[in-house]
């Protein structure tokens, strides 16, 4: 249907799904798992993403297998010593004690790839990451769904990307640009974990909005 319009209704449902949907780690993930219907919904949503060019520069590996998600989730146990290096005494302390994936826990892995165009693409000549962030669209439009679905999604960014590859056998020129874990959930929180456990606090939107140009 051309021109369709959307009521106020239609309006605060997206503000209520926008409002509701939480990264979700291991401690949250229940096992039953999502069929294959359902991760077609998902993948159409994907699909319905902007793209440079439309370009649609994304593929997506689905992993259910137990060894493969054990290698993956090894492959997070080393990265997160390192990332909690980063911090210091008593923050490392705390750092350790967050649950920062389910990647075993989840019934569901879907790592998801940028495939770089090997012909010219309008409009990305001079912001070569517009294929990255079209790739990012996706996943946010898989998110969305997913929780409109009452399905959990957490973003694994703590991976060696070249190692996330090997254990996938991706092509050499595909990047890795997420890794998520997707399950039905015991508690979608009603606020981000991280704010719960006191490590960030939400910015207002005054503090990170300026007037024609910086100050
Ligand atoms: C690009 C990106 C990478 C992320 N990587 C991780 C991660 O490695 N581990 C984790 O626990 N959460 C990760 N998150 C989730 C964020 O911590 C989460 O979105 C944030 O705390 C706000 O919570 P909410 O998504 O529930 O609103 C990531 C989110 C994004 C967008």
């Amino acid at each position: 249907m051309e021109n369709k319009q959307f009521t106020l209704e239609d309006q605060s449902l997206l503000e209520e799904l926008l409002l509701h949907r939480r990264d979700v780690r291991g401690n949250n993930f229940l096992s039953d798992p999502i069929s294959d219907e359902i991760i077609d919904k998902l993948l159409q949503a994907a699909s319905m993403a902007p793209s440079v060019g439309f370009s649609q520069p994304w593929e997506f590996v689905l992993i259910r297998d137990a060894e493969i998600k054990q290698q993956v989730a090894d492959n997070f146990a080393a990265e997160n010593k390192k990332a909690a290096n980063a911090f210091s005494d008593d923050k490392q302390q705390r750092y350790q004690q967050l649950k920062l994936e389910g990647i075993l826990e989840a019934p569901l892995n879907i790592a998801v790839f940028y495939k770089p165009s090997v012909k010219p693409v309008l409009g990305q000549n001079s912001m070569l990451e517009a294929g990255e962030y079209s790739v990012v669209c996706a996943i946010q439009n898989i998110w969305l769904m997913a929780r409109a679905m009452n399905i959990g999604l957490g973003w694994v960014s703590i991976l060696n990307p070249e190692e996330i590859k090997q254990i996938l056998n991706a092509p050499t020129e595909n990047k890795l640009v997420a890794y998520l874990c997707l399950g039905y959930v015991k508690t979608f929180y009603d606020r981000p974990e991280l704010e719960k456990k006191r490590w960030e606090k939400r910015k207002t939107i005054r503090s990170v909005v300026y007037s024609e140009g910086y100050p």
